[in-house]
């Protein structure tokens, strides 16, 4: 692989024993994937930040690290934590894990990240350009950059993009280069998708049907932010797919070639049987909305729709802790909490131990959560629409 000079003094120690160790890393990785040069990153998001995935082992290997003198040198966010980190004992999160999370956020700061806690850093502070590369972690934060932004980023695991964060590189390998970002699959939808949950069902579908490729999409130029979030996430996690395009919708979808691609048409029978295979309960004992994070207009919406009424079970919505304050100002966080809900920060349905709060049935709007939840959290899962799931809560 080529080095700069820079990169060399990087790999000689001369910039300390951490960046050394990184930068060893990323160059064995790079040379694993036949990378021929480093790429400077413009931002990065490391996975794997609740106590739930990092354990004690992780907490003292980032703390070692801070010790001696690693320090990120781009603008790096934390994917969710197992709590909201200010209101953790309103939600009720057991204080051991709460303690053993606070000191695993403590590690990440004395690293120097951001304490933004959100798998949608792109709505939180956290922005990158078209065509800019980047080393992020969580696979629907991947999805999105990839597909919806256009910039560039690998699915990172957590080292990697720790070492990107403190190096500032990034192997040039896999998405980061033009071949690599080209469909190999149409997938044409005639069915009418009329909310996020329908856009989770579509992608837990597709992502199924594709796994890992890249699938181009017709029919779907409708789709807000919102719908390609929630798209993303579940193609990301039923068929880990980094990166999709969508006619009219994605910036690079112009730019690819799509002739002679084998098509396959999606209709509402898929979109229906995809539903009734990710629903096992009747009841949620909770719903928890916000996989991934949601928006402030998603925060508002849901605000609206508990106005004046009192749940007889709670609704959570995730979210990022900017969109949390801002939801506090315009007075949704109140609205949500009179009828028996929460605006939750920093953490989410698949990382808080919501199995240890007892509770076994959980609602979503979301493909992503309702696949994850039976194996990670031992979840039964109510798929369906937010009115629907706010109508069971109501009864
Ligand atoms: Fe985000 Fe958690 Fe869903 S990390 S995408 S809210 S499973």
């Amino acid at each position: 692989m080529h080095l700069t000079k820079e990169q060399e003094n990087m790999l000689d120690g001369e910039q300390g024993e951490v960046t050394e160790r990184m930068f060893r890393l990323l160059v064995r990785l790079g040379d694993i994937y036949g990378a021929e040069k480093m790429l400077p990153v413009a931002s990065v998001q490391v996975s794997g930040v609740s106590y739930k995935s990092l354990g004690d082992p992780g907490i003292s290997f980032l703390e070692d690290q801070a010790k001696r003198g690693g320090r990120v040198r781009v603008l790096t966010y934390l994917n969710p934590a197992g709590m909201d980190i200010q209101d953790w004992e309103e939600i009720g999160i057991p204080e051991d894990f709460a303690k053993k999370q606070a000191q695993a956020i403590e590690a990440f700061r004395g690293l120097g990240i951001v304490i933004a806690a959100t798998c949608t850093p792109y709505l939180a502070g956290n922005l990158p350009r078209y065509r800019q590369h980047i080393a992020w972690s969580e696979s629907s934060a991947v999805s999105f950059a990839n597909s919806v932004i256009g910039a560039r980023t690998n699915r990172e695991g957590g080292p990697s993009a720790l070492a990107a964060a403190i190096c500032g590189f990034t192997p040039d390998y896999g998405l980061h280069r033009d071949e690599n970002r080209q469909p190999d699959i149409v997938i044409d939808v005639t069915a009418r998708l009329e909310n996020n949950a329908d856009y989770g069902a579509l992608g837990h579908h597709v992502g199924k049907l594709v796994e890992n490729r890249i699938p181009y999409f017709k029919g779907i130029e409708e789709a807000g932010t919102e719908q390609l979030k929630a798209l993303g996430a579940a193609m990301a996690a039923s068929g880990a797919v980094a990166l999709y395009h969508a006619e009219n919708a994605t910036p690079e979808s112009p730019l690819v070639k799509t002739g002679g691609l084998e098509e396959v048409t999606v209709g509402r029978k898929e979109i229906d049987e995809t539903y009734a295979a990710l629903n096992q309960g009747e009841t949620p004992d909770i719903v928890i909305l916000g996989c991934p994070h949601a928006s402030l207009g998603e925060i508002s919406r849901l605000a609206e729709k508990l106005d004046g009424i009192k749940l007889k079970r709670p609704i959570w919505i995730c979210t990022s802790r900017v969109m949390k304050d801002a939801a506090n100002l315009m007075g949704y966080t109140a609205t949500i909490e009179e009828a028996g809900g929460r605006v939750v920060a920093d953490t989410c349905c698949v990382v808080a131990p919501i199995e240890e709060m007892g509770y076994a049935t959980t609602g979503v709007n979301s493909g992503k959560a309702a696949a994850y939840l039976p194996g990670f959290c031992k979840q039964q899962v109510v798929f369906a629409d937010i009115d629907e799931l706010v109508g069971r809560q109501m009864k």
